[in-house]
């Protein structure tokens, strides 16, 4: 991999992840491409203001996740992307994408894996009533939120927090820990 990889952003909404990767002055890769499988998100927005090419495709116009996989791999190649960040994107990524870009996938999660995996992860842990959650960092496999831990940061519950104040405790961290965790797998390959 070159000294400052290429890497792309995928995303389905808000896109406050990738916004805080942008917003990092010491990012030691590029970020080239934003992939975005949601035509009227948010994060959309956020990539014209920082001059972010975008490729946006949506898996209902393609006739297989295959097709649509390939359709995504061919836009990474044509940007030379060497890291995939999921930062959002509400998919699980299927085989094709796997092994294209092998050991290289990374997603940030809203909880301590294997605590409270899939959606609403937030969610599920101030229901649970659990005292501590938090973030996680972990390299993409096959399975959902499953892959080798990168790292993780703890964010207290107190008890008279709202999951509005959970939220935003946890975005805070998402937003600190992510660009700090890129540039350590960066560096570390
Ligand atoms: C984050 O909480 C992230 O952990 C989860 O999806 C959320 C995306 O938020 N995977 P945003 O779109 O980056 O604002």
């Amino acid at each position: 991999m070159s000294t400052r990889p290429n890497i792309a952003i995928f995303a389905s909404g808000n896109g406050s992840n990738m916004q805080a990767i942008m917003d990092y002055e010491h990012l030691a890769g590029e970020v080239v491409l934003l992939v975005c499988d949601q035509p009227d998100a948010y994060v959309l927005e956020r990539a014209k203001e920082h001059n972010l090419p975008s490729f946006v495709c949506s898996p209902k116009h393609k006739a297989n996740k295959q097709a649509y996989e390939q359709s995504i791999i061919q836009a990474l190649q044509k940007y030379e992307v060497d890291v995939i960040v999921l930062a959002g994107y509400m998919r699980l990524i299927g085989p094709d994408l796997l092994h294209a870009y092998e050991g290289n996938i990374i997603n940030i999660h809203p909880s301590l894996l294997p605590s409270f995996k899939g959606l609403q992860a937030i969610e599920q842990a101030v229901e649970a009533g659990v005292k501590v959650t938090g973030v996680t960092i972990h390299y993409v496999d096959e399975g959902m939120d499953t892959g080798p831990i990168i790292a993780q940061e703890a964010v207290e519950i107190e008890v008279d927090d709202t999951l509005q104040d959970v939220e935003e405790k946890i975005h805070a961290v998402e937003h600190r820990l992510y660009p700090l965790t890129i540039n350590k797998i960066i560096q570390e390959q």
